[in-house]
């Protein structure tokens, strides 16, 4: 056993979690691949849908649909509506102070580049630093880099230790009076690895330096609560969530409407938040979607999710480990259930090949988190990423391939 993994939520037991009735709800679980069934295991990548939100996305287009904030007939209005109400389940969902925090993006990286150009491109100025980690994904790096080039400004970076662990005491240590920015991944996309924010946003603020969390890997299996955060801004996708693509969220430091309030030829007067950044006709159907799938997860109980996924990520640590050649890539002591590895004398494409053809799905590749991956010194890995609807007979399916795989090249 993985001794670096710890239980999440001691308190709330993965006993009573009923996975198999879980996945009646996933019509796609049900797909045979090659005439195996199929064993989602890229869950980090994107998470697959339940009815009930594609009911919805399907009770919305044939029922609801029309443009919103526009017209007064009766379509207009309903879609007005429940447009509005999905933002309102998801301040719910992150615990916001007030709806008009929820800022509709096309997903994480959207959201990013939003604070990028809106905030970013105002306050960074020639000289002035942004602290990144080297946990982040690209979203999370490209953007300022293109800031820090544009301005003339510095990107500083957490290293990390060979657990895949933040050196929060470097953190600190970065600070000083060139500092002017904040960028944290909530956990880390390619190695599991969860950030202790709450502390580096504390210390961020004693400085008074605002805070970016890309939580694009976290509000799925973490209660997210931005105002115990206390974060500036929080950003995520429905994708990773059991919702639709094309749609994430953007949730601001502050309250502040469409995004113009007036047009003359002489000015335009800009509205207030949310519609100020939701310029033109946004994802309707897909901001509907993602307020069925929160809560979809809301009802399941996220602390329960985190359980059961803390208790397949237990087992699957496990059975990796016992399998000579295999090196898992990551193991901090804080994990969602996520497995970054390597097989000793096999590319790691390979390993996503053959595995494919029994039908197990895992992502490989670098994960858009090349620094991570220069820290461990390999060019990319495989990455099987649990959700809640995996049970422990997809990891035993998941070790056969392994097994499989080195069988066929060694
Ligand atoms: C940590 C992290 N940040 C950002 C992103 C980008 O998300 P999106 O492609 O939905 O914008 C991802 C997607 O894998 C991610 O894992």
């Amino acid at each position: 056993m993985n001794s670096a993994i710890v239980s999440l939520k001691p308190e709330i037991s993965a006993d009573d979690f009923d996975a198999e009735k879980i996945r009646a709800d996933f019509p796609i679980l049900k797909l045979k691949i090659d005439g195996k069934p199929l064993v989602y295991l890229d869950n980090a990548a994107s998470s697959q849908m339940p009815q009930q939100v594609i009911d919805r996305l399907v009770r919305y287009q044939t029922t609801q649909h029309a443009n919103i904030n526009r017209a007064v007939h009766y379509l207009s209005e309903v879609a007005t509506m429940e447009y509005h109400n999905a933002r309102c389940k998801l301040q719910q969902f992150v615990n916001a102070r007030e709806d008009r925090e929820i800022i509709f993006t096309s997903g994480t990286t959207d959201s990013i580049n939003l604070v990028m150009h809106g905030y970013g491109r105002k306050f960074i100025k020639a000289g002035d630093e942004i602290i990144l980690t080297t946990l982040e994904h690209h979203s999370n790096i490209v953007p300022w880099q293109m800031l820090a080039n544009e301005k003339g400004a510095k990107i500083r970076v957490v290293p990390i230790n060979d657990k895949g662990e933040l050196e929060v005491d470097e953190y600190e240590k970065l600070f000083n009076e060139r500092t002017k920015f904040v960028g944290l991944i909530h956990v880390s996309n390619a190695l599991g690895t969860i950030n202790p924010i709450k502390h580096m946003i504390d210390f961020a603020h004693q400085h008074g330096i605002p805070v970016l969390i890309d939580g694009a890997q976290a509000a799925q299996h973490i209660i997210i609560d931005v105002q115990a955060l206390d974060c500036d801004f929080y950003a995520f996708s429905a994708h990773k969530l059991c919702g639709p693509t094309g749609v994430g969220i953007l949730q601001p430091f502050k309250g502040g409407g469409d995004m113009i309030a007036s047009v003359t030829f002489e000015e335009t007067l800009y509205n207030t938040i949310p519609h100020k950044f939701e310029a033109g006709t946004p994802p309707i159907a897909a901001a509907i979607g993602f307020g069925a799938a929160v809560d979809y997860l809301a009802a399941i109980g996220i602390e329960r999710i985190a359980a059961y996924e803390l208790s397949l990520l237990n087992y699957a640590t496990e059975r990796l480990n016992d399998i000579p050649g295999v090196k898992i890539i990551g193991t901090a002591a804080e994990k969602t259930a996520v497995i970054s590895f390597t097989i000793d004398g096999i590319h790691p494409h390979d390993i996503g090949t053959i595995l494919n053809q029994d039908g197990v799905a895992v992502r490989t590749g670098h994960h858009c988190a090349q620094p991570v991956m220069q820290h461990f010194n390999v060019p990319a890995t495989s990455r099987a990423s649990f959700a809640f609807y995996n049970k422990k007979t997809e990891v035993d399916a998941l070790v056969a391939g392994i097994k499989n795989v080195q069988k066929v090249f060694l």
